[in-house]
């Protein structure tokens, strides 16, 4: 069975999806470790409760990236867990060179609406503002190119009238808790072809 690890800054609930399917037998991994920038994350503390290594790794002074000594630190983490797939599920910070190149094609992350429209942040509020009629939720590999890596797998689901950014977020999340799992599955059972952006499936 093939080693995750989830990188995760707060609230957890696509890790928490993650874990259940693990322990349901319905995501064919192994959860070798949990990672936060944050130590308060509730995601390391369902990590814990479930009895999984849950791990606080410094961020250093940057807010929103890691510089390189510090990235360097979550790669040798990694690297001694054998991790053999990154798996960002909400974690805050811009991936850089030093994680990229030791997982080069092995790093996804999910981002909740259908990329390439609204990448970066607040998206929920972006779509409603935008007036589109259907948001959704994009599990991708991450590139050196923020929220533009190839897509493994969308899910699609209506924007309402009396949608709040809170009421949309909602419905996408639960979009995401089914197909970052499937995703994961289709990666690590490498029945998949990259041609040019297309991720086919083969198998
Ligand atoms: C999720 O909606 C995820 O798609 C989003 O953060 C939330 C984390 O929730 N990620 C991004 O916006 C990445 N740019 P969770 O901690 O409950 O999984």
């Amino acid at each position: 069975m093939k080693n995750i690890a989830v990188l995760a800054s707060g609230r957890g609930s696509n890790l928490e999806a993650i874990i259940k399917n693990i322990e349901k037998g319905t995501l064919q991994a192994n959860l070798a470790c949990v990672i936060s920038d944050n130590k308060d994350a509730r995601a390391l503390q369902i990590t814990r409760d479930h009895g999984f290594k849950a791990l606080y790794l410094d961020p250093g002074p940057k807010k929103t990236w890691l510089l390189p000594e510090f990235e360097e630190n979550y790669v040798k983490t990694l690297q001694e867990h054998n991790v053999d797939l990154v798996c960002l599920a909400g974690f805050m910070r811009i991936i850089k060179k030093p994680l990229l190149e030791a997982f080069k094609g092995r790093i996804l992350n999910i981002h909740p609406a259908l990329l390439p429209s609204f990448p970066g942040l607040e998206v929920q509020k972006k779509a409603l503002e935008y007036g589109v009629r259907f948001s959704g939720c994009t599990v991708h590999f991450v590139t050196e190119d923020v929220d533009a890596g190839p897509i493994i797998t969308q899910a699609v689901v209506p924007v309402l009238d009396d949608d709040t950014p809170d009421t949309l977020a909602a419905r996408i999340l639960k979009e995401e808790h089914r197909i970052y799992t499937e995703a994961i599955n289709i990666i690590l059972s490498g029945k998949y072809k990259i041609e040019g952006r297309r991720i086919i499936r083969t198998g």
